[in-house]
């Protein structure tokens, strides 16, 4: 039930890694979040569950809920935005992954490109375009085979993947929509955020996980694909505060959000074993690369050509100033290197639960 200054959120993607934080500090800063979760055979609300516990103990049941729903079905968007009739509107939803889009582009583009269309037309129909305001999420992957260095708002797009390309649409759609019909639609271009909550085969997580498992027993070793594709990686609930500011804005606009630092994935590996206590040693070129641990000589990292792209996006490294200027957003709140740790750390008592599970 709303009161009077309590806003409303709808969030799309709400049990993907954004989401989750997003969520969180919404409820925080006092709104009612309502989100859209897709019917799934095994739950897929593990990083929102605590949200729903904490509303049991607080007895609190009208400020966070949420509703079936699917940004390929147009009615469940529309009736879901009829119930709520939200303020805000933050639209996280899509199949994220660039290299899975390579497999199943045409889903990728329905969800991504046509799901934001639906979303924005499902406002329309219910006459809501001048009253709500929204966020959209695009990406650093517009950028792609990158034509400057760092990227802005203002170089120009070559995505390399289905994943890309859907999101370029849903980009222009929602920039089209602003200009058609005076909508509040800001476009949030991200480079890489990643968390404790980031998804499993994203490749930092991936790498976490792997050493958590090497460390508890149950792995041998990681096998990668391209570690010299570089990105600008930042801390996940940095940058959901930064979608929040967007909305704060009496104007909407695109802005990137980025730290303005490069990693490559082998830096990645080295921070994060090195977390573990372990020092990496390199040999080989290519494909027959791998990685040793300096003390034991044990493998621990070798290259698997299946994790290589059709194309592949080589950098990103984006330029964050006018969000800084105009959101007063702090891109480097969380440094990479806390990030790492926070990862590795949070991994390694993962696996190792998960080894004396096992054992018991
Ligand atoms: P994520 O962890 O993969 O979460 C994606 C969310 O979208 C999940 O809640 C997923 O639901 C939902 N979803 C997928 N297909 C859907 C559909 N057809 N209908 C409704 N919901 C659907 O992604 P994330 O890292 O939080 O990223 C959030 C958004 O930012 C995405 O749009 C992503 O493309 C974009 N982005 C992410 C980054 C990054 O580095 N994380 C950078 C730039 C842009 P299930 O849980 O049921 O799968
Ligand atoms: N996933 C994965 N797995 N990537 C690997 C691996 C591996 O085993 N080995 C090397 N990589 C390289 C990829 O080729 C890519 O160059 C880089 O690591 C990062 O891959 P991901 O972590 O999968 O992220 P991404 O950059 O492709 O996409 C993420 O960031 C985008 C923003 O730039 C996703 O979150 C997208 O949804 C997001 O838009």
């Amino acid at each position: 039930m709303k009161t009077n200054n309590q806003k409303i959120a709808f969030i799309t993607g709400i049990t993907g890694q954004d989401g989750s934080y997003l969520a969180e500090q919404l409820l925080n800063k006092g709104y009612t979040v309502h989100g859209m979760i897709r019917r799934s055979s095994s739950f897929n609300t593990g990083r929102i569950e605590h949200l729903y516990i904490d509303k049991l103990r607080q007895h609190q049941s009208t400020n966070f809920k949420l509703h079936y729903g699917d940004l390929t079905d147009f009615t469940s968007i529309f009736f879901i935005l009829n119930e709520i009739q939200p303020d805000e509107i933050y639209h996280l939803g899509a199949q994220s992954h660039v290299q899975v889009s390579f497999e199943i582009p045409e889903y990728t583009a329905d969800s991504i490109a046509l799901g934001t269309l639906r979303l924005l037309e499902a406002v329309r129909a219910l006459k809501m375009e001048k009253t709500i305001k929204i966020y959209n999420a695009v990406t650093s992957e517009l950028y792609g085979k990158v034509q400057e260095v760092p990227q802005t708002e203002t170089t120009p797009f070559y995505p390399r993947s289905p994943y890309g390309v859907a999101k370029l649409y849903a980009y222009w759609i929602a920039k089209n929509f602003r200009e058609s019909y005076g909508m509040h639609i800001s476009n949030g271009i991200l480079f890489n955020h990643e968390s404790e909550r980031r998804g499993e085969t994203f490749v930092t997580r991936k790498i976490t996980i792997g050493i958590g498992d090497i460390l508890a027993g149950l792995s041998d070793k990681i096998s990668l694909g391209n570690i010299d594709a570089e990105r600008d990686w930042g801390y996940a609930p940095d940058f959901t505060e930064g979608m929040y500011q967007m909305l704060q804005l009496d104007y909407a606009d695109d802005f990137v959000l980025a730290t303005g630092e490069k990693h490559s994935v082998r830096e990645f590996c080295i921070k994060a074993f090195a977390v573990a206590g372990i020092t990496l040693r390199w040999e080989g070129k290519g494909v027959d690369e791998k990685a040793y641990d300096t003390k034991t000589n044990k493998l621990l990292i070798d290259i698997n050509p299946k994790y290589f792209r059709p194309a592949e996006v080589e950098q990103l490294l984006g330029d964050p100033s006018k969000a800084i200027k105009a959101l007063n957003w702090n891109p480097t709140q969380t440094p990479f290197d806390e990030l790492v740790r926070r990862m590795v750390e949070n991994d390694i008592k993962i696996s190792q639960q998960k080894a004396d599970a096992l054992r018991n």
